[in-house]
């Protein structure tokens, strides 16, 4: 495929989710390129990427847990990449570990999502392509450009219609997300207010919004321990007249113990995209985005507009 000045595109993977990084290269018609991922005895990554002279090179690795070990491999892929010639080298991380640090909530914590964005420009990434990212103030805190996708569009989609829905945003941060879904399936928001107690518990209430006689869909950026799931859910199970809901998530992490805390609450549905490998279980849905990243890595490479593409909200 014909880049910038004639420039072929090659993908490279990490080792977070090859498995959507080579459905990504082959919606692209490419294959992904051979890359050893080693490791030193004492634990140090030491990966080794192709020859990449002249190319315009896409690294995908989404930094989900183990986080650390998977934004460091990403760097030192970005580095490798820029050390072997690459004309031009795009990070592809549809999960942006670190995001939800985006702000001080007491003295003496850092900002990690600032910190994040630098290490992978300096690592050499020249622009950076997200998949909806827990803060919007991402790009303003990035040194490179970063292209901003929404899996909105393909989870509606994968959701299919839903008689009487109404979008339900389980806390303040996921309003504007909740108001994108509703916008697309032409359902009203309500919104819950999330008090968050610890790392995994969380309390919720009040609940602003009429979802009597309403199948509820919760949306979020992400699902981590599920403790905001399960705090939403069970607020609207108190609530005489709404449905059980469904829950519809961009980044299913599930940390350790979450299928079984969701696996309680008797969902509808559980939807979530495979920004990061998705767990073995059957009560998870999973739509792929693949192809829609395909198209927008596509549309970068031609050096083409994002913002008209149907699929990037
Ligand atoms: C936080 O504000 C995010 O948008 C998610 O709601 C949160 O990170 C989910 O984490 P957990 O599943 O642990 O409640």
């Amino acid at each position: 495929m014909g880049g910038p000045c004639g420039t072929g595109l090659t993908v490279l993977s990490g080792s977070a989710n090859p498995a959507l990084a080579a459905l990504v290269a082959s919606c692209l018609g490419e294959a992904l390129a051979p890359v050893e991922l080693e490791r030193f005895p004492d634990g140090e990554a030491r990966p080794v990427v192709p020859d990449v002279r002249g190319r315009d090179v896409y690294v995908v690795q989404p930094t989900c847990p183990p986080v650390d070990e998977h934004l460091v491999e990403l760097l030192l892929l970005l580095d490798a990449s820029r050390r072997a010639g690459a004309a031009r080298l795009t990070a592809v991380v549809p999960y942006f570990g670190y995001a939800r640090q985006d702000r001080r909530s007491r003295p003496g914590e850092p900002v990690g999502a600032r910190l994040a964005a630098e290490v992978i420009a300096a690592a050499g990434a020249q622009r950076i392509v997200v998949v909806d990212p827990h803060t919007a103030a991402l790009e303003a805190m990035s040194p490179v450009p970063v292209a901003t996708l929404s899996a909105a569009r393909a989870l509606a989609a994968a959701l299919g219609p839903v008689a009487d829905a109404v979008v339900v945003a389980p806390d303040l941060g996921a309003v504007r997300l909740a108001e994108r879904y509703a916008a697309i399936i032409g359902a009203p928001v309500a919104v819950v207010r999330k008090h968050r107690l610890t790392a995994a518990a969380v309390r919720a209430g009040p609940l602003a919004g009429d979802v009597a006689g309403r199948r509820p869909v919760i949306v979020d950026d992400m699902v981590s321990t599920g403790a905001t799931i399960e705090a939403a859910a069970e607020l609207l199970a108190d609530r005489a007249g709404a449905a059980p809901p469904a829950v519809v998530a961009t980044h299913g992490l599930f940390s350790a113990g979450a299928l079984d805390r969701l696996g309680h609450l008797g969902l509808a549905r559980l939807l979530v995209t495979d920004t990061v490998p998705p767990p073995r279980a059957d009560a998870v849905e999973v739509c792929s985005l693949a192809w829609p990243l395909a198209e927008a890595i596509g549309r970068l490479h031609r050096e083409e507009r994002l913002d008209d593409v149907a699929w990037p909200g």
